[in-house]
């Protein structure tokens, strides 16, 4: 089997993660999540939603955010857009990447961004546009791409036609969302291979939630597939406020561990990236949920550095 020699990261966790916390979490702590998680090498960093703070109360501050991370040349940190008000609140703020996103399902869609996919086509086509004709990069999101927690299965000539629209409308990228945790590895196997009908693996990102406790194996099965991007949260943090139950992200540091263990390049720290994961479970006061983590830390600094 080969693999790819090296893998991008896409750091979710800032997003993603913290969108669903419980608690408020202050300002100052997601700045520094920000911070420390660029200072581990993570190249992609998405930092927070323009969305509407009626649906997400979590990324409310996300212009504040932006406003106030030291951002680094080298690093993107893509945000949340869902609509032309969203898009026009990401230039206010300076952000030099967007990502639009959609679902491989009309419940979900319906749910998360009160319109059907049809509609929610409609809606971002002139944002991706508009955000292009700006320089920015896009960055495309279908979620529910081996289930739907409103509708059930999802086929996956469904989540091909999504992922073919994002491409079309220019984004650069199109990762493909288990949202639910669901999928096992045969399966997303299987939507890899349908969306490649039609798009480069080259341009495919897959991103896991960790509910049913398959992302690491799913990422595995993402790399057989010619996979070589994948959307990640440190220490596992996360969810989406409209999918019921679902877990956060497959952990940065269970992914990196993978990754390592079988020779792939990163340029992330997987030191650096678990101490981060200890800090922010502690500044939210719950379990770390990445098990490579956890155990790095149980080490007590007697990492290997990988
Ligand atoms: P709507 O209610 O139909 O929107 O929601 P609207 O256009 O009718 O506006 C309603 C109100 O929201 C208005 O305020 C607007 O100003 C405001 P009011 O007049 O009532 O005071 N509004 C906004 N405010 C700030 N920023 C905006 C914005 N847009 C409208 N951009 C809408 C439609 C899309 C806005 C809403 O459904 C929404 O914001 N949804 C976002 C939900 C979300 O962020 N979900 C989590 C992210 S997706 C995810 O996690 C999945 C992913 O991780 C991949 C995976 O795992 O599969 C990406
Ligand atoms: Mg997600």
């Amino acid at each position: 089997m080969r693999f790819p020699e090296r893998v991008r990261i896409v750091e979710v966790g800032p997003r993603d993660g913290l969108q669903n916390e419980a608690a408020t979490v202050p300002l100052d702590v997601k700045v520094e999540l920000v911070d420390r998680l660029a200072a581990t090498g993570l190249a992609s960093i998405e930092a927070g939603a323009f969305v509407s703070p009626k649906w997400v109360p979590r990324m409310a501050d996300s212009a504040a955010v932006y406003g106030r991370i030291a951002r680094r040349p080298e690093t993107a940190y893509p945000a949340l857009v869902p609509n032309m008000q969203g898009l026009e609140a990401a230039f206010a703020a300076g952000v030099a990447e967007i990502a639009i996103f959609v679902s491989a399902s009309d419940g979900f869609s319906l749910k998360n961004i009160a319109c059907t996919r049809a509609e929610s086509l409609e809606r971002l086509a002139p944002v991706a546009e508009a955000a292009i004709a700006a320089g920015l990069r896009v960055r495309g999101y279908v979620s529910c791409i081996a289930g739907c927690p409103y509708d059930g299965d999802v086929p996956p000539a469904d989540v091909a036609m999504m992922a073919n629209a994002l491409a079309g409308m220019g984004c650069y990228e199109v990762s493909l969302g288990d949202t639910i945790g669901i999928g096992t590895a045969g399966q997303i196997r299987d939507v890899i291979d349908r969306v490649a009908a039609q798009l480069a693996r080259e341009a495919i990102a897959m991103h896991f939630h960790d509910t049913y406790g398959q992302g690491v194996a799913n990422v595995l099965a993402g790399l057989e597939e010619g996979i070589s991007v994948f959307d990640s949260s440190v220490a596992g943090l996360g969810g989406c406020p409209y999918a019921p139950g679902a877990r956060g992200n497959v952990a940065t540091e269970d992914v990196l561990y993978l990754l390592h263990g079988l020779g792939i390049e990163t340029g992330v720290d997987f030191g650096a990236v678990a101490e981060t994961g200890g800090w922010i479970s502690d500044r939210l006061g719950r379990a770390n949920a990445s098990r490579a983590g956890s155990a790095h830390l149980a080490k007590s600094g007697d990492g290997d550095g990988r």
